[in-house]
């Protein structure tokens, strides 16, 4: 089986402006020759016109999250349509950021995810363990059962790709070694073979959690590594590139 095309995403989170939007043309400019696929999760509010701005590019647009419904009276949410309709082709769901603070269940994410796929987006699955998880041993079977119950059946056959983001490692400039990082990743594609089969060997499993330029070829080589969902680092083009240049 040939090997998935890497993907390295940025999630810009709540920042951005218009005037952020010069970075996406620079991240365009200095991507075009990457060697794995390159996006960029922006505030739903941006995503237009980077979709517009982008265009012709390789660099894809995404939404960082969407609501289980098409439409209807959910006052401030933007459904997966919407984002589909704005020009995005990818969407981060579950991240822990929203599983924390917005109380997101695996449940919720996995009818995230379905409507996701009804709308034609790819889903980035996020799963990840907190410090106190990690400490109690508990990660593996953390993560696993995440991955389990935030990825529904629909999966099966279709483009998507999961985020392994130990929460302890997110805008902390800590991160788990190398060997810790295979180790989960391992277990994560082994999770994914017994739930769709062999074909999900090319859905890639990026790592998220303090990924900068220096540390960026040491995670992106590790085995099992997919690529990379970059949060403060995607934000400045040099950064963001220095991480795409070290596919
Ligand atoms: P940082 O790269 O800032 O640690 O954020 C990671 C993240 O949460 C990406 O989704």
């Amino acid at each position: 089986m040939t090997a998935p095309k890497p993907l390295i995403a940025g999630n810009w989170k709540m920042n951005g402006l218009r005037a952020s939007l010069a970075e996406a043309r620079a991240i365009a400019e200095g991507a075009r020759t990457a060697k794995g696929r390159v996006a960029i999760c922006p505030p739903a509010l941006l995503i237009p016109l980077m979709c517009e701005m982008l265009s012709g590019t390789n660099v894809l647009v995404g939404g960082q999250d969407a609501h289980w419904e098409a439409a209807g009276a959910f006052t401030g949410d933007v459904s997966a349509q919407m984002l589909k309709d704005a020009g995005a082709q990818l969407v981060i769901l579950g991240h822990s950021e929203r599983r924390a603070a917005y109380r997101e269940t695996d449940a919720i994410v996995a009818r995230k995810v379905q409507a996701a796929l009804a709308a034609g987006l790819e889903p980035i699955v996020c799963v990840g363990e907190t410090l106190d998880q990690r400490n109690a041993g508990d990660a593996l079977a953390v993560v696993t059962e995440q991955v389990r119950a935030s990825l529904p059946p629909e999966l099966a056959g279709q483009a998507f790709s999961v985020a392994y983001e130990p929460v302890w490692a997110i805008g902390t400039g800590l991160t788990p070694t190398t060997a810790e990082i295979e180790q989960m990743h391992r277990q994560v594609r082994a999770t994914l073979t017994t739930m769709f089969g062999a074909a999900s060997e090319t859905v890639p499993i990026l790592y998220g959690g303090s990924v900068k330029p220096p540390n960026a070829a040491g995670i992106l080589h590790a085995a099992e590594v997919g690529g990379a969902l970059v949060g403060g680092a995607s934000l400045k083009a040099e950064d963001f590139l220095g991480i795409v240049n070290a596919l």
